[in-house]
């Protein structure tokens, strides 16, 4: 209960795909909004890793990069007796439901994603059915909870528009059903783009390595990094339309520290951009430490985030495996 307005709190669903590091975008445009909602919300939020195969993964490394996700849900501050935390796979109902979902959405509607398009033409010697279907599982992620709120990145808008379709179509065959989830706006959040190229969102994916900062990466790499940020020729600090290096230093510096834009126009007047690069460098060093330091702390016992992350799963399942047989039941299942 909200003990506020004494009203249910609304329940908010979200996921990252455990494929690679995470980086400095990854963490203003999702993470630290999970934090802060989970007070205010029934929170739900899990490791993606169904998600990961649709592009091909190494083993080892992709078990490794599971538990590292893992990890830093707990490292940023996600609180396990708070909300739940759990991993995609250890709750069967996802890929059960994403069965059924995929009988209620269209070839026509899944041909015009666009991250669809984009990755096929990516890993165009793999263009997998399951890369098609990627967005009936991630409607299945979110209707299993009977989730009132998405937070999710510009990115995956169009995911979540194509999640209200599946569960409205289900709904007018089947009556209320399914609950239609809204996207979440965050408070704090931001477009974090490449330091390199910033037309590019940041992205780990991107072979510079100077383009993007990686939450657990040394003060020193963050340093250099921000150091050689690209910027242009006007010599002040201020968002300006076409400033696009400008405006990215600024927000970044603005949602680390809590500052409007303008407090940090101000704080910077008549000052260089190696100061105000240092600076940036300096907040985001001070952001990370905690959280560097609790990921080596987890990182390093694997059983207990295992621990963590099945009571968690144990907690999903029980909601999701109802939610599961409701909709069986409705289409006419033997139950
Ligand atoms: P990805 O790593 O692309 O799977 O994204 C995981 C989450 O982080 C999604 O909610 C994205 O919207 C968000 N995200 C990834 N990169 C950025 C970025 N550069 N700026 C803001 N949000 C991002
Ligand atoms: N597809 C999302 C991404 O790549 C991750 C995701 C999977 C997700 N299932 C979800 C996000 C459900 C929100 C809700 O970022």
């Amino acid at each position: 209960m909200n003990e506020t307005t004494n009203t249910p709190k609304k329940r908010v669903l979200s996921g990252i795909q455990p494929s690679g590091v995470l980086t400095l975008g990854n963490y203003l445009g999702a993470l630290k909004n999970w934090k802060a909602m989970q007070s205010e919300f029934d929170c739900l939020f899990m490791v993606a890793d169904l998600h990961t195969i649709t592009i091909r993964q190494e083993p080892a490394k992709f078990r490794q990069q599971i538990y590292n996700t893992a990890a830093m849900l707990l490292s940023i501050g996600l609180d396990p007796s708070q909300s739940t935390l759990f991993i995609q796979s250890h709750v069967a109902a996802h890929a059960q439901l994403c069965w059924i979902l995929s009988c209620y959405t269209q070839f026509g509607e899944l041909s015009r994603m666009t991250q669809f398009k984009e990755k096929s033409q990516k890993h165009a010697d793999n263009v997998n059915a399951g890369l098609f279907s990627y967005p009936v599982l991630m409607a299945a992620d979110i209707l299993l909870y009977a989730s009132d709120l998405v937070p999710v990145g510009h990115d995956q808008k169009q995911h979540l528009e194509i999640s209200r379709n599946i569960a409205t179509r289900f709904n007018n065959c089947y009556g209320d059903v399914l609950t239609i989830p809204e996207p979440y706006i965050p408070k704090i959040g931001a477009r974090v783009m490449s330091l390199q190229n910033p037309t590019k969102k940041m992205s780990k994916s991107d072979e510079n390595v100077n383009a993007w900062v990686g939450i657990v990466d040394s003060p020193d790499d963050i340093l250099r990094k921000f150091k050689r940020a690209v910027t242009d020729s006007e010599g002040c600090i201020r968002m300006q339309p076409g400033r696009d290096a400008i405006n990215n230093l600024i927000s970044i510096y603005s949602t680390v520290t809590g500052k409007s834009p303008e407090q940090v126009e101000q704080q910077f007047e008549g000052k260089g951009y190696g100061e105000f690069k240092v600076a940036i460098a300096e907040a985001v060093i001070e952001e990370f430490r905690p959280i560097r330091e609790n990921f080596e702390y987890y990182i390093k016992d694997k059983k207990e985030l295992e621990r963590i992350f099945k009571a968690g799963a144990e907690s999903a399942a029980h909601i999701a495996n109802r939610q599961v047989g409701k909709v069986m039941k409705k289409i006419g299942f033997v139950l």
